[in-house]
């Protein structure tokens, strides 16, 4: 029941409908459906729309609100809003409307660089969340639930609180735990799940679960959840999906008139229609093939933990491979893996390489890896200095001047400020080096 009603794609029926009377077009976009050049395939212009007939239907009726609220069903959450600029914009859209609740937002200290932008636009003030940094790794860890409770119980003017899980690195909090702590509190939980869409399939007990727990923020509590479906369900690159878990603390309207200021009035149908159309595929096949695509990542990283010299982050997403070498610095590493064997991984730091898990893992990807990582680790005799390399150890937020906001629009004037007015936030990872607002000093980073 609940896989044919997944099924069910009314923005493509749109679509074929529009299409089918073969129409002729006297709108936008300029294009009107003809390709300007021999790259891009025919289809592709056709499929390129906006509001045409059938779509621009007000209400409930609309395609896109029909389309969403399937993906709501499947996904068995109050509402679930199509994204076409990625998870950024919903995280700048939910931290709107955290307004609606006070002035200060809990905001975990490795949130990626769009929730520090949506502290700036939404004005809200932050109350950091440390997070420990693992030096031996060069990352973050996951949300320590003391200091969790320590920070919601000396706070006041609480509008909600924010964190990431799982981290650009695959770490992954105990939002079951974090979700109780804050509803206690009676603030409302918003997880950047940016990287964990599919962690929904990662069900418990399941042999493919380095971990035997649900992980999903879906599941565990939230009340927003902002997923990248690009990163890890297969749709196309800038889509996202922002879910309204349950309307204990929003409604759809509240959702709704704040994303309404943060995206464009053209959403591209070809992002939309990729977002169902990953749903559909989603609902024929149960996520199944992420169970076959979870196990060979087991023995993928139970391979690489035989080479000698290399370590293997035990993170708990399935999808994220981060490991180190002794021998090797992993911006080296990297470089040689993709100079020699064409093999390019997701990103590389002083110590260690991330490679992102995708639909092409099988066998043979598999066993090139392995491959090219056995050739590079045996060239590569230990070096000292390579051994005492350091991680860029990232400072607590101490020091903090005035709010974001105001520091960012006070940039627009002056210039010698004794704070930063600016956000820096290398992507990736995306976590922020300087916010506006924290005392230069304090940083270590005196421009
Ligand atoms: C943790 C995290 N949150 C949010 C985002 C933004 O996602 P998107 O690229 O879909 O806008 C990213 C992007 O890399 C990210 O790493």
């Amino acid at each position: 029941m609940r896989q044919e009603a997944g099924e069910k794609t009314p923005i493509l029926d749109t679509l074929e409908d529009y299409l089918s009377c073969n129409p002729v077009r006297m709108h936008v976009p300029f294009h009107t459906g003809i390709a300007n050049n021999s790259i891009f395939p025919k289809g592709l212009y056709e499929l390129d729309i906006s509001e045409v007939s059938g779509y621009d239907v007000a209400g409930e009726d609309n395609p896109l609100f029909q389309s969403e609220r399937i993906t709501a069903q499947y996904f068995k959450v109050a509402h679930s809003f199509y994204l076409t600029g990625g998870a950024s914009v919903g995280l700048l859209a939910a931290l709107f409307a955290l307004n609606k609740y006070g002035k200060k937002v809990i905001v975990s200290r490795n949130v990626h660089k769009s929730v520090i932008n949506g502290l700036v636009l939404s004005g809200l003030e932050p109350v950091w969340l440390e997070v420990e940094f693992l030096n031996e790794w060069g990352i973050f860890s996951s949300v320590q639930l003391s200091v969790l409770k320590k920070c919601i119980s000396e706070a006041n003017d609480l509008a909600g609180c924010i964190i990431v899980s799982p981290t650009y690195e695959g770490v992954i909090s105990d939002i079951k735990a974090i979700s109780k702590i804050c509803h206690e509190r009676n603030v409302p939980l918003v997880v950047d799940e940016a990287h964990g869409a599919h962690l929904y399939f990662l069900e418990p007990g399941s042999q493919s679960s380095a971990l035997k727990a649900q992980h999903s923020a879906l599941k565990c509590g939230a009340d927003l959840v902002i997923q990248s479906w690009h990163k890890s369900l297969g749709s196309l690159t800038q889509t996202g999906v922002l879910h309204l878990v349950n309307d204990a603390y929003f409604s759809y309207k509240d959702i709704k008139r704040s994303l309404d200021l943060v995206s464009s009035t053209s959403p591209s149908f070809l992002l939309l229609l990729s977002l169902e159309l990953t749903r559909k595929k989603l609902a024929e096949t149960q996520g199944c093939y992420f169970e076959t695509l979870f196990k060979n990542v087991l023995l993928f990283k139970s391979e690489l933990e035989k080479i000698d010299s290399l370590s293997i982050c035990k993170n708990q997403d399935p999808l994220k491979v981060y490991l180190k070498s002794n021998n090797v610095s992993g911006i080296n590493f990297a470089f040689e893996l993709y100079k020699s064997f064409s093999v390019e991984v997701e990103s590389a730091n002083e110590i260690g390489l991330l490679m992102q898990i995708g639909v092409n893992f099988n066998d043979k990807v598999m066993n090139k890896v392995i491959e090219s990582i056995k050739c590079i680790i045996g060239q590569w005799t230990l070096d000292k200095r390579q051994t005492t390399r350091k991680s860029q150890v990232p400072s607590p937020w101490l020091h903090y001047v005035c709010s974001p906001r105001e520091a960012f629009l006070k940039g627009f004037h002056n210039k010698n400020m004794e704070y930063h007015t600016d956000v820096k936030a290398p992507c990736p990872p995306g976590y922020a080096t300087s916010i506006p607002g924290m005392k230069i000093k304090e940083l270590g980073d005196r421009r």
